[in-house]
């Protein structure tokens, strides 16, 4: 149907009959004259429409006119086919800004392939796109994915692809597919579940990665395992999060964890290379996820800026100020998020309640914020019994280890440890936005990767009150955490480091993984230790257990968040840019309009009947 692309077409094609297929971008008439802007997925080209072909050929001539018939009716979005002859544009009509700007098509014929019949809900136009309500874009995701943004993140992810793919099995990775259809994997998130119709009663679970099948691979003697696995989770969605996502799952036997993280930064340094031609300085910079909990208060910090947090427990507990003392003798912490410049940048109204600042940390589960402004030298203010509390020594002691200087606003935190480490995080990242100490996403040009090491196995889960493994029950601890003595396990494992790693970039997860355990008797007591009986442990995860004892390599893998590898690398906001057909925060598919209703008697043949009940507003 076409001889060329329309963005492919260079002055070295001047004088040669093309054929083009695509879509009008934009028309215009200019008086006698018709330009096209005709779009295909290789870019744009002008279609110029004269009726007065400057020819000598008389059916020439009719062609011209009966094109511009056409053309005079062209609505954006319609897609034609142009035969023409590709000529060099006049010179005062040359456009720099795109890749055929010196050039045009003289059509001698137009063809609609397909009008648009509709109203368009959106213009295509590249020059409309910012502009346009996600929940429309979404709902026409189709005419979305003809504008330039997403055109390009969906190259980038493809290009993002090939260059895992190239690496990957360089390195002797085999892909290999696992099921969908298959049992739940306990990975935090609940599970979509699918009734059986043959098995009456009984159901499978989407996979919420693929974590076991991986394991049985290095069982089945691969060694090397990959796969770009889709995962879905039902849990609740923020702008780097959906339902159904895609991971690069990978898995490896006979290695350490030093292995895994040197190949894994070697696989993001040729990521970066290929997609942004970029070279990474490798190694990656390393915190102990306890190092990461007392410096920045999450194990995902953002290191592309400093105010670092700093405990102060010693120093306040017994100055007399309750809020203080009370949370250490609680067994809780004080610490401080050291704001350089804050003075002139936070007023106090900001960090009283209603502020903004203060409303970061209350949605954080912290009560408030108690503050200090350091003045010139080393003078201190506050609001409240603070700054009248402080003896010399312990503010002396308190500004060297905040590393304050005059201009600092200080900014306490202070209760159970882990609603103040949430508090000040927040609080961090807002106030790094707040004071420009980032650049925009679209902007950015700072990667800071990040490795968080030595995870505890199981964090308490007050609410459930038990054990919950902080990765997921396969992780292997460490060895010297646990000791030899299996009598001993039952103590030892419930405060052991797992050997678990993640990957951090800019404060956002990019992926995580772990050594495996491939003892079955280690195996059994994890699962006990996260509060599954025996019985329980072998019902779901016997298979596991039993595939164990026959030979399994010590093995090990890791897992990263594609659609968020693509967000950064395209400097998006949301995942959902990087996905062609992705879900809303509701779950829903906009434009399908899934999940839907199905019809009684597709409940019936599955053996369910729903207990819905129509909310009233
Ligand atoms: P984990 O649960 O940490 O590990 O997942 C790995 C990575 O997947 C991405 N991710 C998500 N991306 C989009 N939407 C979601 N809902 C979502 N949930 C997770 C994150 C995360 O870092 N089986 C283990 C890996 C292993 O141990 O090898 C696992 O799935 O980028």
């Amino acid at each position: 149907m076409r001889s060329h692309g329309c963005g492919d077409l260079r002055a070295d094609h001047a004088g040669q009959a093309v054929q083009l297929c695509g879509w009008v971008d934009r028309s215009r008439d200019h008086g006698g004259v018709i330009f096209i802007d005709l779009r295909d997925r290789s870019g744009s080209v002008q279609i110029t429409v004269d009726p007065e072909l400057a020819s000598a050929d008389a059916s020439l001539q009719a062609a011209g006119a009966a094109a511009f018939a056409t053309a005079s009716h062209l609505r954006n979005e319609t897609v034609i086919q142009v035969q023409g002859t590709l000529r060099a544009r006049p010179a005062e009509s040359l456009n720099e800004r795109l890749a055929t700007g010196a050039i045009e098509v003289l059509a001698s014929s137009i063809t609609v392939l397909n009008a648009v019949k509709g109203t368009l809900p959106f213009p295509v136009s590249v020059h409309d796109e910012e502009n346009t309500r996600e929940e429309l874009r979404l709902r026409h995701r189709y005419l979305d994915l003809r504008r330039a943004r997403m055109n390009h993140n969906l190259r980038l992810r493809h290009r993002t692809v090939q260059a895992i793919r190239a690496f990957v099995e360089a390195e002797g990775f085999i892909e290999v597919e696992t099921p969908v259809l298959t049992r739940s994997t306990p990975e935090g998130a609940r599970d979509y579940l699918v009734p059986s119709r043959v098995c009456g009663g009984e159901w499978f679970a989407l996979p919420q990665s693929p974590q076991l099948f991986k394991q049985l691979l290095m069982v089945g003697g691969l060694e090397r395992y990959y796969q770009i696995a889709r995962c879905f989770r039902d849990e609740d969605l923020r702008a780097d999060r959906q339902p159904e996502f895609t991971q690069l799952d990978m898995e490896l036997s006979f290695v350490n964890q030093e292995q895994i993280l040197e190949l894994n930064e070697r696989l993001i340094a040729a990521i970066w290379k290929a997609v942004k031609g970029i070279e990474l300085p490798l190694p990656f910079p390393r915190l102990t996820w306890h190092e990461a909990m007392e410096r920045y208060g999450t194990d995902r910090p953002d290191t592309r800026y400093g105010m670092e947090l700093v405990t102060v427990s010693d120093l306040v507990a017994d100055m007399g100020f309750k809020v203080f003392s009370g949370a250490v003798a609680a067994g809780g912490s004080v610490k401080v998020l050291p704001v350089p410049g804050g003075n002139d940048a936070i007023s106090n109204v900001r960090i009283k309640p209603g502020g903004d600042v203060f409303s970061e940390a209350q949605k954080a589960g912290a009560g408030g914020l108690a503050f200090i402004r350091v003045r010139e030298n080393g003078e201190i203010d506050s609001i409240g019994a603070i700054k009248d509390n402080l003896s010399e020594a312990k503010k002396a002691e308190l500004l060297a280890r905040t590393g304050a200087t005059p201009g600092t606003l200080l900014l306490f935190g202070a209760g159970d440890t882990a609603t103040v480490n949430k508090a000040l995080d927040r609080v961090r990242q807002y106030l790094a936005r707040d004071l420009a100490l980032v650049p925009k996403d679209r902007d950015n040009d700072r990667w800071n990767f990040l490795w968080v090491v030595d995870f505890p196995m199981f964090e308490f889960n007050a609410g459930e009150n038990r054990l919950e493994a902080l990765h997921h029950p396969f992780c292997a601890p460490n060895s010297a955490d646990l000791g030899d003595d299996p009598a001993q396990w039952a103590t030892t494992l419930p405060t052991a480091r797992a050997q678990a790693y993640d990957l951090v970039l800019n404060g956002l997860e990019l992926g995580g993984g772990s050594l495996r355990i491939h003892d079955s008797a280690l195996q059994r007591q994890v699962l006990q230790a996260i509060g599954l009986p025996l019985e329980e442990a072998e019902r779901q995860f016997g298979f596991l257990m039993e595939a164990l004892d026959m030979g399994a390599p010590p093995h090990g893998g890791i897992a990263f968040g594609l659609d968020r590898l693509v967000m950064l690398l395209a400097g998006e906001e949301s995942i959902r840019d990087t996905i062609a057909f992705p879900k809303t925060q509701q779950a829903r598919c906009l434009m399908t309009r899934a999940p839907a209703d199905v019809a009684p008697k597709q409940l019936e043949e599955l053996h369910v009947a729903s207990t819905w009940v129509e909310q009233e507003d």
